[in-house]
């Protein structure tokens, strides 16, 4: 049976997918470092997992054996995410991988570094001899979990950019369909897939649609660069990260994040997940 590696198995991202791997029957093999993650991504149903750092080539090297697809989701931001990639389509050639699938990011040419590098990952990818998908999420849903507790205590909704800026965001619970789906349906290769919600939504449409939703009223709160500095130093995030991010929140009040829903209504099957139904079931804990 054809085994899927998975990098950051362990990660927001790539447990969902890993369940819905799952859900398929599929074979799958979890690349993590710790132990603890192991016993879990076990537990959900892995065939194994491979323990290692992505940063080492001979760990890679063993996660690759006999493996047939691979999903690489590298950790968000890694200053050498490109270098990362590089090593990994490089060595799946050698070990004759069958279909490499690329987690990158909605929009890979803006000028934000961590774009960049997924844009010179991607370039890496097609400049191999490697049967590729390429998905570009946009920003999730998720985004809100971290500050649920504000919004419902306090209806108070803050992020580091502008309040206006707008965005396509997507349920992570749908990008993992959609991976899974890309991974186990005929007829990806050599696609490039825009994953984009079906709604560009502003910091002030989400504090509405909130509001609406939880009966109490929710302000957005544009945080300034500083507030964002600040609290992102208090919190031990390393200086190159905080540079990354605010840049990033920078292009973000110019520009927001848009992208064209329609790839992913066709990948699914059905209407992607609206950001009322996502708080209603994932934060409200309502079957929908
Ligand atoms: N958030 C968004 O809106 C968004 C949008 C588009 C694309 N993306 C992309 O989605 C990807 C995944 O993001 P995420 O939020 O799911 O990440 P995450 O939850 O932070 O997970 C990162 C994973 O990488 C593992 N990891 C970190 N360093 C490692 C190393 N040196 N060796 C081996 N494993 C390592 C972590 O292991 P531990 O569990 O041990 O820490 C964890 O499993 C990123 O590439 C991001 O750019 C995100």
């Amino acid at each position: 049976m054809n085994t899927i590696l998975v990098t950051g198995a362990s990660g927001r991202t790539g447990r969902r997918a890993i369940s819905q791997l799952i859900a398929r029957n599929q074979q799958v093999r979890a690349f993590v470092r710790r132990p603890e993650a192991a016993r879990e991504l076990l537990d959900m149903g892995v065939a194994d997992c491979v323990m290692g750092d992505l940063e080492q080539e001979s760990d890679l090297r063993r996660a690759l054996r006999d493996v047939g697809s691979v999903l690489h989701i590298c950790p968000p931001m890694h200053p050498a995410e490109d270098k990362i990639a590089e090593r990994m389509i490089r060595l799946s050639e050698a070990q004759g991988v069958e279909r490499f699938v690329l987690y990158s990011v909605l929009h890979p040419l803006v000028d934000v570094p961590h774009h960049r590098r997924k844009l010179d990952a991607e370039h890496a990818l097609l400049n191999s001899s490697l049967a590729y998908t390429i998905l570009q999420p946009c920003r999730y849903m998720q985004h809100l979990n971290a500050i649920w507790a504000q919004v419902r205590d306090h209806g108070l909704h803050p992020m580091p950019f502008d309040s206006k800026a707008r965005f396509s965001l997507v349920d992570l619970h749908d990008l993992a369909e959609a991976s899974a789906k890309v991974l186990v349906e005929p007829g990806h290769d050599y696609a490039t897939y825009q994953l984009a919600g079906p709604e560009r939504l502003s910091m002030e449409d989400c504090a509405a649609i909130l509001s609406g939703v939880l009966g109490r009223d929710v302000k957005a709160v544009a945080r300034s660069d500083d507030e964002f500095r600040r609290g992102a130093q208090a919190a031990g995030m390393p200086a190159e990260r905080i540079e990354g991010m605010a840049v990033m929140n920078a292009h973000y009040t110019a520009h927001g994040l848009s992208g064209n829903p329609n790839a992913m209504r066709w990948l699914l099957g059905r209407e992607p997940t609206h950001f009322a139904e996502f708080v209603k079931r994932e934060l409200m804990g309502e079957a929908i």
